[in-house]
């Protein structure tokens, strides 16, 4: 069996906001790599055995005090190495080169000249757009060098050392404003390194496959399966190497969308014939918000009361050894970034799903060395519907923190008819792909009204639709008045409650996604 794990490239973090991006790049060009602290001892180096080396930027001068630095004898390995801005400034630094400020501090798109085409630039133009952020520059070159490429600003913007294969660029490939970056990326893997593209989502599936037979043997397994994606591709995953012997539970909190907890079980237990526990809490839930309008107060007892409810469900099962688990990639990732830089301090603050260790299942995480995007290839690979595939995130409290203030029964079957004609106008404008997160909010507020001849005092709808990469920052979604003018009157004219509709044009930040 093919193993896409037997080519792996290391990138050792130094905490630069694009060290993910590189990683996503390399996957793209179906090489496996992993991220790590720049703090990886050189054994663990060693015992980790990659075939390649890439050095992140990052926020930091090397001559800072306790700047972030590897040991020297990382680029003795063998293993080419590619530093990318402040990667080409430690290694040139550690091997007898000299660093110092830019002058300027470069920022922005700029035209880079090529000088030879060997390997790092071959098939490029002598002349390239490329994506520079640097205050410092490579001064001197440490003995063994060469210049391949420069700026204006930037006489040594790129650098080899052929014998050692040992290269470094002081701007980006990783993003999308270095037009041919990816090609810069992949003469790297390929040309100088060696590669082959064997990380394919079929190769994944195959050895996903099998180390969830090897880790479970014949044990049983349980999964919470929400009908987010991230469940989904887990159950259908564990499901296919195991069959039977994986359990799905699927709690329905009575604050999910219309017609959600129907399309989910539908699909699962009819489709892909998972072996599929339906639990109906409805009421269980609705008694834990009664009168309750704190926020947070809501997500402790929602979390709660789903932990209490999956925990008897698997004691009615009996003899479950495992829990399968959607966890992925970006929380993973032990951010070892320098101190105060970007990917330090960005956090993840929702735990998404995780269920806790008191429940003493051993894990099985197969999707822990996926980004999202790699996910969803992967659950189209096995057979999930679009509409599963590409499904906006939805919070665990589901709508208790779209229903302000105290949740009831009849204020969510109101945001439900709601939300489900501003989803229903999104997609018949094929729009849905292009927005993160588009959902309706109901206020605790009323509002005087006129319907026909007759006043009406009804609550308020807030509309929310943003576009975001990873939900710590977001925009909102530019609707034409036109699209905002059809849903609104569709809202209004058939949901009973409601009888105005406003948009939200808060960013995040100053904003959240959601309102509660
Ligand atoms: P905010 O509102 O903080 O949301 O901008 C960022 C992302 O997280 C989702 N979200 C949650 N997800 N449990 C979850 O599983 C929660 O309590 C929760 N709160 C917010 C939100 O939908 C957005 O995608």
């Amino acid at each position: 069996m093919l193993d896409p794990h037997q080519e792996k490239v290391l990138i050792l973090d130094f905490g630069s906001q694009y060290t993910q991006l590189i990683a996503r790049r390399v996957r793209e060009l179906k090489v496996y790599c992993e991220i790590h602290p720049y703090i990886m001892p050189l054994a663990a180096i060693k015992e980790f055995a990659p075939q390649a080396i890439i050095l992140s930027g990052g926020p930091r001068s090397v001559y800072d005090r306790d700047a972030p630095t590897v040991d020297v004898d990382l680029f003795s390995l063998g293993v080419p190495v590619l530093g990318i801005c402040y990667g080409i400034q430690l290694l040139n630094h550690l091997l007898g080169g000299e660093v110092a400020p830019a002058g300027a501090r470069e920022y922005g798109a700029k035209t880079f000249s090529i000088t030879n085409f060997d390997d790092l630039f071959y098939g490029l133009n002598p002349e390239e757009q490329v994506w520079m952020s640097h205050g410092d520059r490579v001064e001197h070159l440490a003995p063994g060098f060469e210049v391949i490429g420069c700026s204006n600003s930037c006489p040594t913007g790129a650098i080899r050392d052929l014998s050692r294969r040992l290269y470094g660029v002081q701007f980006h490939p990783e993003v999308h404003h270095t037009p041919r970056g990816k090609e810069i990326l992949s003469n790297f893997l390929f040309r100088i390194c060696g590669l082959q593209p064997l990380w394919t989502m079929a190769s994944f599936i195959e050895s996903a496959t099998e180390s969830i037979r090897q880790q479970v043997g014949d044990g049983q397994v349980i999964c919470a399966l929400s009908g987010g994606v991230d469940s989904s591709v887990t159950a259908v995953l564990v499901h296919r190497a195991i069959g039977d012997r994986l359990t799905c539970v699927f709690v329905n909190n009575g604050l999910l969308r219309k017609r959600e907890a129907e399309e989910v079980f539908h699909l699962f237990r009819e489709h892909h014939h998972l072996n599929l526990v339906y639990v109906d809490a409805t009421v269980d839930f609705l008694c834990q918000l009664d009168g309750i309008i704190d926020p947070e107060e809501k997500r402790r007892r929602i979390g709660h009361e789903f932990i209490r409810i999956f925990a008897a469900e698997a004691k009615k099962l009996g003899g479950v050894k495992y829990l399968a688990q959607g966890t992925l990639y970006p929380d993973v990732i032990e951010s070892g970034a320098a101190p105060d830089g970007p990917a330090d301090t960005i956090k993840l603050h929702h735990n998404v799903g995780g269920l806790p260790a008191e429940l003493g299942f051993e894990l099985i995480e197969p999707l822990r060395d996926l980004f999202k995007d790699e996910v969803r290839r992967l659950g189209l690979q096995l057979g999930l519907p679009e509409e599963i595939v590409w499904r906006h995130p939805f919070p665990g409290p589901g709508l208790a923190v779209r229903c302000l203030g105290e949740v009831t029964r009849d204020k969510l079957d109101t945001l439900r008819e709601a939300d489900a004609i501003v989803v229903s106008e999104i997609k018949a404008a094929n729009l849905y792909r292009s927005s993160s997160q588009a959902f309706a909010v109901l206020l605790p507020v009323r509002s005087v009204g006129v319907m026909g001849d007759a006043r009406t005092y009804d609550f308020v709808c807030a509309l929310r639709a943003v576009t975001s990469t990873d939900g710590m920052t977001a925009d909102y979604f530019d609707f034409s008045h036109e699209f905002l003018g059809a849903a609104a009157r569709r809202i209004i004219n058939e949901v009973r409650g409601i009888n105005r509709v406003v948009y939200d044009i808060t960013s995040k930040p100053p904003g959240t996604i959601e309102w509660e």
